[in-house]
């Protein structure tokens, strides 16, 4: 093989995510795949097409990169939405093509009437919402202006969706901000009903939100990590898995979807008493069969893990010892039978009964599920199996 390692995604594991996500919002709210951060590591052409075989069609990306993307995979029928960045120039490409667009800023409303007006078509607008998050978003006075522009261009825009995004719905210690959120979305969708310009869906939820205040589910909820098969945060499993099952631990219903696997380097037998790698940070205390993974933080397999992280080898969990290199990493197999080179190795996922979990991963790096994903190379083949 000419890479190094390969990830692989579980189709059966994402089609029941997606069954027990959507059960739960109900047949009336669209399920739109946040498929942003190359679908969160996932590949935004390996997850939109799987998405669209179980139903979905509606689709959110970050930027226009992403739209871009989603675009040359993405059957007719199905919906693309920039929650983020694009540049004025790229405004044209959106309107043409039908991608739909948050709204956050007069510049950005004006500039999207100017590209209808050129392209012949209309700009479909999601306008977002200021409530509480400060990060984008319309306050009300800006909000006022930017309808009285939208109802004076009506021929060249469509407003698509009132959408806001919950500063942290997922932990307990924000609920006061996120009721607030909730309450503001209500007060600011008054004013766009009072103005008289027609809007289509409202729009609110991540996978917390949807999970945590189902009153945010609205027309559309946006989810991204709980269809990957991971929770936000362990509370939010335990509101949805534990305190609603009168506080039984069920089977968790969401299943990961991602391995990441590669196989045995080299093997080589090292007396006691020798440094190993890079300086001196791991010195045997006896003679040690160690294994050479070609996997570094290259890769996306942190530094930080150096003397600490844990991979599966011929289904037995090893220690990574030395320090994590550019390309590879050394761990200790002394404990494990049989590794030769081409030896399993699996370092995310499941081997010999033993779980190696993004939790974990994240958790002794110190970054979240979200990040330990996104941060996956995009050129790590993919494989649906
Ligand atoms: C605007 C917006 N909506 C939805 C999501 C999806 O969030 P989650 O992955 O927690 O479902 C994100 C992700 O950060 C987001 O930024």
């Amino acid at each position: 093989m000419y890479h190094t390692s390969y990830i692989e995604l579980d189709e059966k594991a994402y089609s029941r995510n997606l069954s027990y996500l959507k059960n739960k919002f109900g047949p009336d709210t669209v399920f739109s795949s946040v498929i942003k951060g190359n679908a969160y590591g996932h590949g935004i052409e390996h997850m939109l097409p799987l998405g669209e075989k179980y139903g979905i069609r509606h689709f959110s990306v970050f930027s226009a990169d992403e739209a871009l993307k989603a675009c040359k995979v993405r059957s007719e029928g199905s919906e693309i939405m920039i929650m983020g960045m694009i540049d004025d120039p790229e405004l044209e490409w959106a309107v043409s093509n039908g991608v739909s667009f948050y709204v956050f800023e007069q510049g950005r409303l004006e500039a999207a009437a100017q590209a209808a007006r050129k392209t012949g078509r209309k700009a479909r607008i999601h306008i977002e919402f200021e409530t509480g998050m400060y990060r984008t978003g319309f306050e009300k006075p800006e909000l006022k202006k930017a309808l009285d522009f939208i109802y004076e261009n009506r021929e060249h825009i469509t407003v698509e969706g009132l959408c806001t995004h919950y500063a942290g719905a997922e932990s307990v210690s924000n609920y006061l901000r996120v009721k607030k959120q909730i309450k503001v979305f209500g007060k600011l969708l008054k004013v766009v009903q009072q103005s008289g310009v027609p809007y289509g869906k409202c729009h609110t939820a991540c996978s917390a939100a949807a999970i945590r205040y189902p009153k945010t589910t609205m027309d559309l909820v946006r989810i991204g990590i709980a269809q990957y098969g991971l929770w936000p945060n362990r509370e939010t499993f335990m509101h949805d898995v534990v305190e609603k099952n009168g506080n039984e631990i069920s089977e968790n219903p969401l299943q990961r979807v991602i391995s990441w696997k590669s196989q045995v380097m080299s093997v080589k037998e090292v007396p006691g008493n020798r440094f190993i790698g890079y300086g001196s940070s791991y010195l045997t205390n006896d003679t040690t069969i160690m294994a050479t993974v070609p996997v570094g933080y290259t890769h996306g397999f942190n530094r930080s893990l150096s003397n600490l992280g844990r991979v599966l080898v011929n289904g037995k969990r090893v220690p990574v010892i030395g320090l994590v290199n550019m390309n590879m990493m050394m761990v200790d197999v002394t404990q494990v039978q049989g590794v030769q080179k081409g030896s399993r190795v699996v370092i995310i996922g499941t081997d010999g009964g033993i779980d190696l979990t993004i939790g974990s991963f994240a958790e002794l790096t110190n970054r979240l599920n979200y990040e330990t994903l996104a941060r996956l190379p995009q050129d790590i083949p993919r494989y649906i199996v």
